[in-house]
């Protein structure tokens, strides 16, 4: 799966984000082994913290249907669904990310100018918490 691909199958999730409070549209596209893609996006709360990233409902989905293996994901996210810049993962989303994932997964983000980032989880969190 090339990192084009993952990065549309992003863009479409993208679509599904449910975000009345915020207007921040984020999609996510978890690869998984076997070229398995599970989808995410942000679905928001009224009551603010039950809200869920696109990136946890991805991998969420994954886990909860018995894929544990992870290779990468595509994020993208703006305001109204036009992303400008790159939609960095937030810390959260990383912890979740260093609880599944071995440090060389990488994550794969773009920009409104088509510049791609693709970085391994340990460059965006160096020292992640573990029991
Ligand atoms: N959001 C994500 O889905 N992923 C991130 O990594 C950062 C933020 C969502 C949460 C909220 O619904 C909206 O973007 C604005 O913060």
């Amino acid at each position: 799966m090339t990192n084009t691909n993952l990065l549309n199958i992003a863009k479409n999730a993208m679509k599904k984000s449910y975000c009345p409070y915020s207007g921040f549209r984020v999609g996510a596209a978890l690869l998984c082994e076997d070229d398995i893609v599970f989808t995410g996006c942000n679905i928001e709360n009224g009551a603010y913290s039950p809200s869920n990233c696109a990136e946890r409902t991805a991998f969420f989905k994954a886990i909860s249907e018995g894929y544990t293996k992870f290779e990468k994901i595509a994020i993208v996210g703006g305001h109204n669904g036009k992303f400008q810049n790159f939609c960095y993962p937030c810390g959260v989303c990383l912890q979740v990310m260093n609880e599944f994932c071995d440090s060389d997964f990488l994550i794969i983000l773009i920009d409104e100018n088509n510049n791609i980032i693709e970085k391994k989880l340990n460059c965006f969190l160096p020292f992640g918490f573990n029991l």
